[in-house]
């Protein structure tokens, strides 16, 4: 190998290697089933580095160092042994070896149910805490303890999802009318970001989420906080959103405003970014999503509200991000 061959696999490598520690690499695990994952992945890759070095010096060694043909015999040998048994071996290991992992990555959980439904295109999160008779509704933001195993039920409202956190667990679908089940034991506090993994629509690849590990006592101090109804600060954005209707597709949980059409906003600025994990939470990224929807986000079914001056919008804007 020339040595400019060696410095571009070199750099391709380490591009490779830098890419793995990402908010959303599978390799960067948060938690049990997402280190199982791992651990599945890197017995994959060592097992087909042995494959190919074993195929690749057979063909060596058939071609440069004994070249001459071989018997019938060894010929049927080679065919059968490397074709089927060898193959019929390693490949029936493997599926042993990851269906092991299947019971644990979705047993059952310590008591937090979460719901999450697939929308065009963000998520509906529902917190079911143990015996809670109604949920502490969220949306576009998972929030999980560390050390517990949580409940994950899917659904989806109108078209095909899938919920994948890489850095927690592995994608599970989400089916309209059929709801699914994992389960994630996250370990390590901190953020790791999600991405729908089934394409479902013009704004597929932009439906993404935050989801934050927390310690246990943390998590249950945020949980009470996220369930207590909205605290109304007074301001012009505070009428502008009563009088342009956004209750009618929102909730500000307490008040009239009751719509469930899109994304409860009862607690909307304490979330960590806007619009299902695109656009960070800010009044500016606000006031811009709210002036049009469908400029950032393709087909996004919120109208789009042009008609408002730019001081009305950093207003409106303003006044939801303080919604903590
Ligand atoms: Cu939702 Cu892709």
């Amino acid at each position: 190998m020339g040595r400019r061959y060696s410095s571009a696999a070199a750099f391709s490598m380490a591009g490779a290697l830098a890419a793995c520690g990402g908010p959303q690499s599978v390799l960067r695990t948060g938690g049990v089933d997402a280190a199982q994952l791992a651990q599945l992945f890197w017995v994959m890759l060592a097992g087909a580095v042995v494959l190919w070095l074993l195929v690749n010096g057979l063909f060596l060694y058939v071609t440069r160092i004994k070249t001459r043909s071989l018997s019938r015999k060894w010929a049927e040998v080679l065919i059968i042994g490397g074709g089927i048994v060898f193959p019929t071996i390693v490949l029936g290991a493997l599926l042993a070896y990851g269906l092991t992992m299947m019971p644990d990555q979705r047993a059952p959980g310590d008591g937090l149910r979460v719901r999450i439904t697939g929308e065009q295109w963000w998520w509906r999160v529902e917190y079911w805490p143990e015996g809670a008779e109604t949920p502490v509704i969220s949306a576009n933001e998972l929030r999980l303890p560390a050390g517990l195993r949580s409940e994950i039920e899917l659904t989806s409202a109108e078209v095909i999802h899938s919920f994948w956190v890489p850095g927690l667990g592995g994608k599970t679908d989400m089916f309209p009318g059929r709801p699914t089940r994992m389960s994630l034991e996250p370990t390590e506090p901190g953020s790791y970001r999600g991405q729908c993994a089934e394409f479902c629509g013009a704004s597929h690849a932009l439906m993404a989420m935050q989801a934050v590990v927390m310690e246990p006592a943390a998590f249950d101090a945020w949980l009470a906080k996220e369930a207590a109804p909205a605290s109304l600060p007074e301001g012009p954005g505070r009428d502008l959103f009563f009088r342009e209707g956004c209750g009618a597709c929102h909730s500000l949980r307490g008040t009239e405003a009751a719509g469930a059409v899109g994304p409860d906003l009862t607690h909307l600025g304490g979330r960590s970014s806007l619009a299902a994990g695109i656009l960070p939470m800010t009044s500016e990224a606000l006031a811009r999503w709210i002036a049009d929807p469908a400029s950032i986000k393709p087909e996004a079914h919120m109208p789009a509200y042009s008609h408002l001056s730019d001081a009305e919008l950093a207003s409106l804007a303003g006044w939801l991000e303080q919604l903590q």
